[in-house]
């Protein structure tokens, strides 16, 4: 008698179905490679959308009008529910929130450096509504086509809202392009202190990119780093022009052969010392997050006794 033994599907059977557009779903054979890789990436990719609430969480309750309060907080609510579909995308991979909120507190997990800018004016819900979320949607419209199936859907519905948010963002620019001479003093300071920051988000240099080779196969990313990046700059700088907002950097110009525009060499060292943890307001985010998630213990508590209610009394039904 010969045992029965189901044999494992290979990595090569693996890749030719990455090869083949398919989606890989939760209850696939994956390499445990490729599911860290994911469970690192979404879930950098959700801190990101919470740990953004708060810069924005800042201006709720002081926007100029009613409706721009209303405006801001529909948007930053739609990024709590960002990190909800993200959170459960990740949890599909077999690690539970808990886990991945732990490894946000103990700084094993990152999330995306921008976030550690100040918001200080006004003008600043504008160009992280405009420049942020556009950023934001230029790698994110490239991530619907993910390889893997729970985190592409996802990526549908937050392109979606994001869009949402990068016109709100670039309302708030365009009215302030045509106020006081304060007012624009004040929206060209703020793209001042936004631009590089943005430009960051992308990530190091094709070249320098631990990840990227391998994510590419494995079609987790579709696009290199700096091919969105380039992308982004291409459309804000038209988007900046068209208002009357100067883009800070000298060496901007419009290259008629490449047919897109050259730009100055990002500042790599700030970039490091942020995403290490000393960025302008890397302490303050973390705590924040920290205090609102131990204050928030007994909502998680009463959910999981409601929840433990609920199941025994359909068990005692059936
Ligand atoms: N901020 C913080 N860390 C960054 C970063 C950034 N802007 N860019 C790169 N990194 C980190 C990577 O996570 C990686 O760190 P690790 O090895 O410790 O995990 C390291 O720098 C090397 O970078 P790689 O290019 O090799 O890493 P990736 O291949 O993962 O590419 C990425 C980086 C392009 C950010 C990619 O992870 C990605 O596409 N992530 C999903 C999108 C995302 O996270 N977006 C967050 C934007 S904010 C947002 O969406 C909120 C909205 O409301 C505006």
């Amino acid at each position: 008698m010969t045992d029965n033994v189901v044999a494992l599907p290979s990595e090569e059977q693996f890749q030719a179905r990455i090869d083949a557009e398919e989606k890989i779903e939760p209850k696939d054979w994956m390499p445990e490679k490729y599911r860290q890789t994911l469970i690192r990436q979404i879930s950098q990719h959700a801190h990101s959308e919470v740990i953004g609430e708060q810069p924005e969480g800042n201006w709720i309750s002081r926007a100029p009008t009613l409706e721009r309060k209303a405006i801001l907080l529909a948007k930053v609510q739609d990024e709590a529910g960002h990190g909800l579909y993200l959170y459960s995308a990740a949890e599909t991979l077999g690690i539970t929130r808990e886990e991945l909120i732990d490894r946000l507190h103990k700084g094993t997990s990152k999330y995306a450096s921008i976030f550690n800018y100040p918001s200080i004016t006004w003008a600043d819900i504008g160009a992280i509504g405009w420049l942020v979320d556009s950023a934001a949607i230029v790698n994110q419209v490239s991530l619907q086509n993910t390889s893997y199936g729970p985190y592409a859907r996802a990526m549908v519905r937050i392109c979606k809202e994001e869009s949402f948010h990068q016109r709100q963002g670039y309302h708030i620019m365009m009215t302030l392009m045509e106020g006081s001479d304060e007012q624009k003093a004040m929206a060209q300071d703020s793209v001042n202190r936004w631009w590089w920051p943005a430009l960051m988000m992308f990530g190091p240099h094709d070249g320098e990119s631990a990840h990227s080779a391998q994510n590419m196969k494995w079609k987790i990313k579709r696009r290199a780093n700096d091919d969105l990046r380039q992308q982004f700059v291409d459309q804000a700088v038209q988007q900046a022009h068209a208002i009357g907002l100067e883009v800070p950097d000298p060496d901007l110009k419009w290259n008629e052969e490449r047919g897109h525009y050259d730009f100055g060499a990002i500042d790599w060292a700030e970039f490091e010392r942020v995403v290490s943890g000393n960025g302008p307001c890397n302490r303050q985010r973390l705590a924040h997050h920290v205090k609102a998630h131990e204050e928030g213990a007994w909502v998680r508590e009463a959910m999981a006794a409601y929840d433990a209610k609920r199941r025994a009394r359909k068990a005692n039904v059936a």
